[in-house]
């Protein structure tokens, strides 16, 4: 078993691979990261953290939804294993929000950005070093390219902000994707014309604020709770 960082485009099994997608995500990650810690605070900083949603909570969706199951059909400790990252997911989840009620000046809140990055990196490390690896020893090649085309696919659909109270197993997370994947993209959409026009600024945000409301309460539905873990139940 050798870590993805060890390992090149070709034993990973090519560009195709879900291996290969995921570690390119992983070092686009690690930039964003980098460019947080240099950002300034305010809108610079939340700048790089709107890039880092965009890219970490799809990614991590299609994760759930698509490559833990794979991993506890072909491995006989790959409900530990993924149940983990399952962890570590919702508590980036759960500190985004957190992240989300405060303001630059807020106390407390370079400690809950501090511990976001941790838990970012260490997922990343999760799965690099453990997770995919082992993947990638039980599985034919040919099935690192399915996997990375089904991988994909949900990941350019789904939510793009954290939701810690649906699942983070099928089928409760596969049933939320379609009505919070039109909310967060809406709202992605509002936010960016807030960002550009100030005259339509207020309509915008009263808009997006609004959309957000109405993720809070379809987020809360039973039937988007199905599948959940009791460790990774909030509160
Ligand atoms: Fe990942
Ligand atoms: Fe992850």
């Amino acid at each position: 078993m050798t870590s993805l960082a060890d390992q090149d485009i070709a034993t990973m099994g090519g560009r195709l691979s879900v291996l290969t997608r995921q570690k390119l995500d992983h070092m686009l990650l690690e930039e964003l990261l980098q460019q947080l810690d240099a950002a300034a605070v305010g809108a610079g900083q939340d700048l790089v953290l709107h890039r880092i949603a965009r890219l970490v909570f799809p990614h991590a969706f299609a994760e759930e939804a698509v490559l833990w199951p794979e991993i506890r059909r072909v491995l006989p400790d790959g409900e530990a294993l993924t149940l983990q990252v399952e962890r570590e997911h919702q508590e980036v989840n759960e500190l985004w929000v957190a992240l989300e009620t405060t303001t630059p000046t807020s106390p407390g809140r370079r400690e809950v950005l501090e511990r976001l990055v941790e838990v970012l990196r260490n997922d990343v490390r999760d799965e690099e070093d453990e997770l995919l690896p082992r993947l990638q020893d039980a599985v034919s090649i040919r099935r690192l390219r399915q996997l990375g085309a089904a991988w994909e696919a949900v990941r350019r659909t789904a939510p793009t902000r954290p939701h810690p109270v649906v699942a983070r197993r099928p089928p409760g997370n596969a049933l939320a994707a379609v009505p919070l994947t039109v909310i967060d993209r809406s709202r992605d959409g509002l936010d960016a014309v807030a960002r550009r026009s100030p005259s339509l600024y207020p309509h915008a945000a009263r808009a997006s604020t609004g959309l957000g409301a109405v993720a809070g309460h379809v987020e809360r539905l039973g039937v988007l709770r199905r599948g959940e873990h009791a460790a990774t139940r909030r509160g």
